[in-house]
């Protein structure tokens, strides 16, 4: 361990070399293979964990099973207790989970903060929830007869996640869960088994006080732990969190059982700016929104359709924007970015950005790795020929590359927006709030999140989060995305001292 590491690592607990990724209540022994965390920004090791195998997760699961038995009883507001010591602790460990995520993923500081916040605001909400789970009462056509809805806990929730946000993510699908009277299992991502064993430590301390072991389980693996947990019956609903690949394949084994999956698959997320938009918003939104988390969100911007009244000068600010950009150890203050995830990422970025070069497209900043340890690469802006001529803008690339395109209209900007597979999230940057509406009406973005004047990227929790087409169609998060995490039962009750069939039906 090195001494950049140890503090954090002390403070979470996780400063020795037996960890082990699976637990549910305490940790289990396992014997899957070794995982090594490795730190984006230097490239070396942060500490090593043991992933689950078939056995751990037959105990997981088994436990989650068990705890479930009770857990859907215990009233839902109680459960909300439990979450409300759950956010309370999160905020008591903020600074240090903040870093630990930018240690493991390389988020600068205040994001990998963000993150914390997001789970703690999570829990806050899933609290008021757990007392506001209600149902329709409906008028009944029977006489002596009432209609009425009810949600009930569904039972063990897969939670699949992803490297770019290795704590909220988990967040935003077991804090919902655990009001709504379900059990979670956790597979993060293997590139942040850190991450995850810091959060369940915390869980456990809060398991423990509330009784509630089994509760929270983790199952810190690859490839094989996320096809288990597609494939088993005894899992209803499954949460995940990752490429459209990955997606679709959880996605087909999910539905071949018929069971439920919530999709959050990629973005390739567009900011429409308009020739009488503010330039200072969009200029600064769009700088966040392309090379903040140094372009690892699902909603980062990665097209900009810009008309052709101010494009131009667009591209200019956005370039000068882009050479202010400190770029650093995430760990520093001053830093504004930080290092890809690992030595594929810095792969795929020079693949995208030597294919958009090959199709005609033009660097206008950025556009090399950069020569140092860790995993860095320059923030890039390329100019786009044209949207129907430029086939590396479908594709979601991990890395901050902006696309650049000129419009001469928003109809055609609308028609360009919307021409790529991917459907989460979208931005318009105007003063006319008739251009402003119709983007956002039922013509305009396809995307399940359509924003006005404020960029692509850093949703707040308090809405739906989730997109159409290739991202999957699924919702987390605020609004009513909680009652995916149940199930609706109609509720016919009959007061009368007669029978009357539905429909006018006579019988006997
Ligand atoms: C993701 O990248 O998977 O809206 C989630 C945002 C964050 C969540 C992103 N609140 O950018």
């Amino acid at each position: 361990m090195s001494s950049r590491h140890a503090r954090t690592l002390s403070d979470l607990g996780l400063d020795r070399d037996d960890l082990s990724g699976a637990a549910a209540g305490d940790w289990i022994p396992t014997r899957g293979p070794e995982i090594v965390s490795t730190d984006p920004t230097t490239g070396e090791p942060i500490g090593r964990v043991r992933a689950a195998d078939e056995a751990a997760y037959e105990v997981v699961l088994g436990r989650a099973e068990a705890r479930f038995e009770e857990w859907r009883l215990r009233p839902a507001p109680r459960r909300g207790e439990l979450v409300r010591k759950l956010g309370a602790r999160l905020r008591g460990a903020k600074e240090a989970l903040g870093a630990l995520i930018s240690l493991e993923v390389g988020k600068i500081r205040s994001e990998g903060l963000g993150e914390v916040q997001e789970m703690i605001d999570i829990c806050d909400f899933a609290v008021g929830l757990s007392r506001q789970l209600g149902g329709l009462t409906l008028p009944s056509e029977r006489p002596g007869h009432r209609l009425m809805e009810q949600w009930h806990p569904l039972g063990p929730v897969g939670i699949v996640t992803a490297f770019n946000f290795p704590m909220a993510v988990w967040a935003w699908n077991a804090a919902l869960a655990a009001v709504c009277g379900d059990v979670c299992l956790w597979k993060p991502s293997p590139r942040a088994p850190l991450s995850a064993l810091a959060v369940q430590r915390i869980c456990h301390e809060v398991m423990v006080e509330e009784d509630a072991a089994g509760l929270f389980g983790l199952l810190v693996d690859g490839v094989p732990t996320s096809t288990r947990i597609a494939a088993d019956r005894r899992i209803p609903l499954v949460s995940f969190t990752g490429s459209v690949a990955a997606g679709r394949a959880v996605a087909a084994t999910v539905a071949g059982r018929l069971g439920k999956a919530i999709l959050e698959l990629g973005g390739n997320n567009a900011a429409v700016v308009l020739d009488d938009a503010d330039l200072d918003l969009a200029v600064r939104a769009i700088t966040f929104g392309a090379a903040g988390t140094a372009g690892q969100r699902c909603t980062t911007t990665r097209r900009v359709l810009a008309q052709r009244g101010v494009s131009g000068r667009l591209a200019e600010r956005l370039v000068a924007a882009y050479r202010t950009i400190r770029i650093g150890d995430p760990m520093d203050s001053a830093t504004l970015m930080g290092p890809l995830v690992g030595a594929d990422a810095v792969d795929a970025y020079r693949r995208a950005v030597a294919a958009a070069v090959a199709q005609g497209g033009e660097i206008l900043c950025g556009g090399k790795a950069i020569d140092r340890p860790g995993f860095y690469v320059e923030p890039t802006i390329i100019r786009a020929p044209s949207p129907d001529r430029f086939p590396i803008a479908h594709e979601e690339t991990f890395a901050p590359i902006l696309y650049l395109f000129e419009v001469d209209s928003l109809d055609a900007a609308i028609a360009a927006h919307n021409a790529v597979p991917q459907g989460l999230s979208s931005a318009i940057f105007t003063e006319s709030f008739r251009s402003a509406e119709r983007f956002v009406s039922a013509a305009g973005s396809d995307c399940g999140i359509a924003n006005v004047n404020t960029g692509t990227s850093g949703a707040e929790i308090g809405g739906a989060f989730g997109g159409e087409k290739d991202t999957g169609g699924g919702r987390e998060s605020g609004s009513d995305s909680w009652k995916a995490y149940m199930r609706r039962q109609t509720c016919t009750l009959n007061f009368g001292g007669t029978l009357p069939l539905a429909q006018g039906v006579e019988f006997l």
